[in-house]
């Protein structure tokens, strides 16, 4: 029985789609529960993007969606991180609700669990691969054993196209004005690595 935290921060709802994706991947293993959480926004955030219709569509239809707390680390066996990029690297909000998870690292809480990334761009080199790798960096003090997605099961990778999907973390490329949604084969690979990490998480929690 593997428990799976898929804990996401979407602005505009392309990593909240991605998210939906991996959740769906992950559900599919069999003993597995799947739990998605979104990270909870700033209220500056809140009133200064008060005015893209956007934003406030995308906030309203995620309000279904409880908000992460350190707990729900704390009980799953993996975590999936949904991060789109802020000027190459992860959000604020994100960083904040790692900053302020002191606890779980000095008690040692979160180490020996599988982890993996989904990440989202406005352009295609707009920082997809380093938003993913610099993420990495502060899950690897927690102690987080990262999963990848293998080029094997997504030959949608080996690709020219303008879409997302990388050896490092499923992705989407959202479009500089937002207005793309993800691809069939972003949320086919998104599902995918869902799936891997549900079934890393279980192997290890055994
Ligand atoms: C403050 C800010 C910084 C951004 N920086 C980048 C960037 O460095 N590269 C890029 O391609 N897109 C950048 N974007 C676009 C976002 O990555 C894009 O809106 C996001 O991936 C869409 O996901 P979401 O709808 O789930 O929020 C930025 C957006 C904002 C608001």
């Amino acid at each position: 029985m593997a428990k799976v935290l898929v804990v996401y921060y979407s602005a505009y709802g392309h990593i909240y789609e991605m998210a939906k994706a991996v959740s769906k991947g992950a559900g599919k293993l069999q003993n597995t529960e799947v739990k998605m959480v979104k990270i909870p926004e700033f209220d500056s955030a809140k009133e200064a993007m008060s005015g893209q219709e956007a934003y406030v569509e995308s906030q309203k239809e995620q309000e279904v969606v409880p908000e992460a707390t350190h707990e729900d680390l704390k009980w799953a066996d993996g975590v999936i991180w949904g991060i789109p990029t802020r000027y190459g690297a992860m959000p604020a909000q994100m960083k904040q609700f790692l900053d302020s998870a002191g606890a779980l690292w000095l008690n040692g809480e979160l180490e020996g669990k599988a982890t993996s990334i989904f990440t989202s761009t406005g352009s295609i080199h707009g920082g997809q691969e380093t938003t993913t790798i610099t993420s990495l960096v502060p899950l690897l003090h927690f102690g987080f054993i990262f999963v990848g997605l293998p080029y094997g099961e997504n030959q949608e990778m080996l690709s020219t196209e303008a879409i997302g999907g990388s050896p490092y973390s499923a992705s989407t490329v959202a479009g500089p004005d937002g207005s793309q949604q993800p691809d069939p084969k972003e949320l086919l690979m998104a599902e995918r690595l869902g799936e891997r990490l549900a079934n890393v998480a279980g192997k290890l929690a055994q």
